[in-house]
C-alpha cells in the first residue's frame, strides 16, 4: 500500500489535550505536556494522533465551542507550539489530524457576536439560523444533548443550537460558511497536518426552511443530501496536500454511511456501530461483517473504535452486566460495574480490534485499561449533565486526566506537584500509572505496545476469512500477509468453556493466562501465526 494511503491501516490515537499531560503544572492538559509525551507515543506504536480541538474556546462544550481556528487557546498554548508540535511528532514518524467543528461556532466568535450587535434582519445574522420573535420555538426540533435547540436573543429572535446555546449553528447554505471552512482546511494542511476529524459531519446541512420533524420525509437536518457536496469539495483540498478526511458520523444505516465513503468524498468515517454493540459474538461479528461488506463496495477502508471522548470507557461497559452507555445520550449514574470482568474483556476486545483489517482509534487512556471515572455532581463540568436535569453524568469520567506517574491520584493530576487539575482524578488510580505499567509484562500498556508493534507487520494484511463459523461461542478469523505469505489468526474465547488454539500454529500473544491445559479461556483472545 502506497505511503500516501496511511490512513487505511493506521493506528491512530486520540488526544483529548485537556486531560493528556500537564506541561506548566496549572491543572489542564497543554501543547507543552503533548510534546514532552512524543516519546511515549512513538514507543507505544501508533501511526497518528488525532487532537481534539485545542483552539481558542470559552470551553463551554470542552472546546467543540470555537470562538477562533486560526488560534490556540492560551490555556492550551500557542499557533507557535502547534506548528512545533506538529513538526516534532512527524519527526518520531507521527502524523498529526486536527479537529474541525464546521456544524457551529463558539457564540464567542466574531461572526457571532457580530450577528447579535448587528439585529434582525442583518446580513450576519444570515450567516445563522435566526428566526423572528414569536412566543413559542420555531420548530419541534430536538438538541443533540436533549431539550429545546432554540434560544433568545436580547431582542427576542431565536436561534439555533443543535447542541449547547454556546454553540450556535451555522448556515451551511451561505457562500461565506463554505469559503471559510475551505481557508481553514488549508490553514492546518499548510502546517502540516495530516488530516482532520470531522465533527458532527453529518449535522451540517438542514432543510429548506427548517420545516418540522415528519417521519413521512427526509430528516431535517441529519444525512441530508446536500453534504456530500460539501465533502467533495473538502475532498479537492485535502488530495492537493495529500491529507485524510475523516467524518464522525452517527448513522444507523450502514449503506447511507458508507455514501460518505465514496471515492471523491471522506477517506473515512468512526464506525460508531461496531462500539455500541455489546460483548457478544454474535453481536461483534454481525458487526464486523456489515461493515466490511458495505465499505467494500466504496473502496473505504473500514475504521474500528472501542472508546472515545464521549462515550462510557471500556473496561467499564465490558464490566456491566445490563449494557448501557454504551451511546453518547445513555450514560447513567450508579450502575454496577465488574471492573475485572471489565478489563478481561476490554484485554480480549484490544487484540480482536487489533487484528481487523482497517485503521484503528485508540482514546488515550484506553492503553492504561483506565474504567470511567466517578466525577463528583459539583465537579462536572459536561454540559449534558446539566441539560439532562442532572440525571445523566455527562461525559467528564471518561474526561478525567491520565495518571502518569508518581501517586496518580488525587486532584493533581496524575500525581507531581501541580495544582488542583481540571477535573479530580480518582485517588486509586496510582495503580495505572504509566510509570507503573511500562516496566510490567502483564498489563494493560504492555499489551498494547506489543501488539500495536506486531499489528505493524500485519496492519495492511489482506482481506479477512472468517474460521470456526459454526462454534457460537468462538469468533476467529485470519488474514495473510502478501509480502511474506505469513497469516495471521485472531482467536476469541467468549467462553464458559476453555477452547482449543489452532493446531500447527504458533501462538505469539495473548490477552490473558491460557489454562494449564494449554486451551484459551472465557474473555480471552490471541493471536497465532502460521
Ligand atoms: C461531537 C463531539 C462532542 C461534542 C459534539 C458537539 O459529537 O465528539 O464531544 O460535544 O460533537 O460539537
Amino acid at each position: 500500500m502506497p505511503s500516501t494511503e496511511w490512513w487505511r491501516s493506521a493506528a491512530i490515537y486520540q488526544v483529548y489535550v485537556r486531560s493528556f499531560a500537564d506541561g506548566n503544572g496549572d491543572g489542564t492538559g497543554d501543547l507543552a505536556g503533548v510534546r514532552s509525551r512524543l516519546p511515549y507515543l512513538a514507543d507505544l506504536g501508533v501511526d497518528a494522533l488525532w487532537f481534539t480541538p485545542w483552539y481558542l474556546s470559552p470551553l463551554a462544550d470542552g472546546g467543540y465551542d470555537v470562538a477562533d481556528y486560526r488560534t490556540v487557546d492560551p490555556a492550551f498554548g500557542s499557533l507557535r507550539e502547534a506548528e512545533l508540535l506538529i513538526a516534532e511528532a512527524r519527526g518520531l514518524g507521527l502524523r498529526c489530524i486536527v479537529d474541525i467543528v464546521p456544524n457551529h461556532v463558539s457564540d464567542q466568535h466574531e461572526w457571532f457576536k457580530a450577528a447579535l450587535a448587528a439585529g434582525p434582519g442583518s446580513p450576519e445574522r444570515e450567516l445563522f439560523h435566526f428566526r423572528p420573535h414569536s412566543p413559542e420555538p420555531p420548530n419541534d426540533w430536538v438538541s443533540e444533548f436533549g431539550g429545546v435547540p432554540w434560544s433568545r436573543t436580547d431582542d427576542g429572535e431565536w436561534y439555533l443550537h443543535l447542541f449547547a446555546p454556546e454553540q450556535p449553528d451555522l448556515n451551511w447554505s451561505h457562500p461565506k460558511v463554505r469559503r471559510e471552512h475551505e481557508d481553514v482546511l488549508r490553514f492546518w494542511f499548510e502546517r502540516g497536518a495530516a488530516g482532520v476529524r470531522i465533527d458532527s459531519a453529518a449535522l451540517l446541512a438542514k432543510a429548506d426552511g427548517l420545516p418540522p420533524m415528519d417521519p413521512d420525509r427526509p430528516h431535517p437536518f441529519h444525512d441530508r443530501p446536500e453534504l456530500h457536496d460539501i465533502y467533495r469539495s473538502w475532498r479537492r483540498i485535502a488530495d492537493e496536500y495529500g491529507a485524510a478526511l475523516i467524518g464522525e458520523i452517527w448513522l444507523p444505516d450502514a449503506e447511507r454511511f458508507a455514501r460518505y465513503l465514496r471515492p471523491d468524498e471522506l477517506h473515512t468515517a468512526f464506525n460508531f456501530d461496531f462500539l455500541s454493540r455489546p460483548w457478544d459474538p454474535a453481536q461483534l461479528w454481525e458487526s464486523i461483517d456489515l461493515t466490511l461488506s458495505t465499505h467494500a463496495p466504496v473502496g473505504a477502508p473500514a475504521t474500528w473504535v472501542l472508546a472515545n471522548h464521549d462515550v462510557t470507557r471500556t473496561v467499564t461497559r465490558y464490566g456491566r452486566a445490563e449494557d448501557t452507555g454504551f451511546a453518547f445520550e445513555r450514560k447513567r449514574f450508579g450502575v454496577p460495574t465488574d471492573l475485572e470482568l471489565g478489563t478481561r474483556r476490554a484485554r480480549a476486545a484490544a487484540l480482536l480490534t487489533l487484528a481487523l483489517p482497517g485503521s484503528l482509534y485508540l482514546y488515550q487512556g484506553e492503553e492504561l485499561g483506565l474504567p470511567e471515572a466517578d466525577v463528583p455532581r459539583d465537579r462536572i463540568q459536561d454540559p449534558m449533565h446539566a441539560r439532562s436535569g442532572g440525571v445523566d453524568p455527562g461525559r467528564d469520567g471518561c474526561r478525567v486526566p491520565l495518571p502518569w506517574d508518581g501517586g496518580g491520584g488525587g486532584d493533581g493530576g496524575g500525581g507531581g506537584a501541580s495544582a488542583r487539575s481540571w477535573l479530580p482524578v480518582p485517588p486509586d488510580w496510582s495503580r495505572y500509572t504509566a510509570e507503573r505499567q511500562v516496566h510490567d509484562p502483564g498489563s494493560m500498556l504492555s499489551l498494547y505496545r506489543t501488539a500495536l508493534r506486531l499489528r505493524r507487520s500485519f496492519g495492511d494484511a489482506g482481506p479477512l476469512r472468517r474460521l470456526r463459523a459454526d462454534e457460537p461461542r468462538v469468533l476467529s478469523f485470519a488474514r495473510t500477509c502478501e509480502r511474506d505469505g505469513t497469516t495471521w489468526i485472531c482467536l476469541t474465547n467468549f467462553g464458559p468453556d476453555d477452547t482449543a488454539l489452532p493446531v500447527g500454529a504458533e501462538l505469539v500473544l495473548a490477552s490473558g493466562p491460557l489454562a494449564p491445559d494449554g486451551r484459551l479461556p472465557q474473555d480471552t483472545s490471541a493471536w497465532l501465526r502460521a
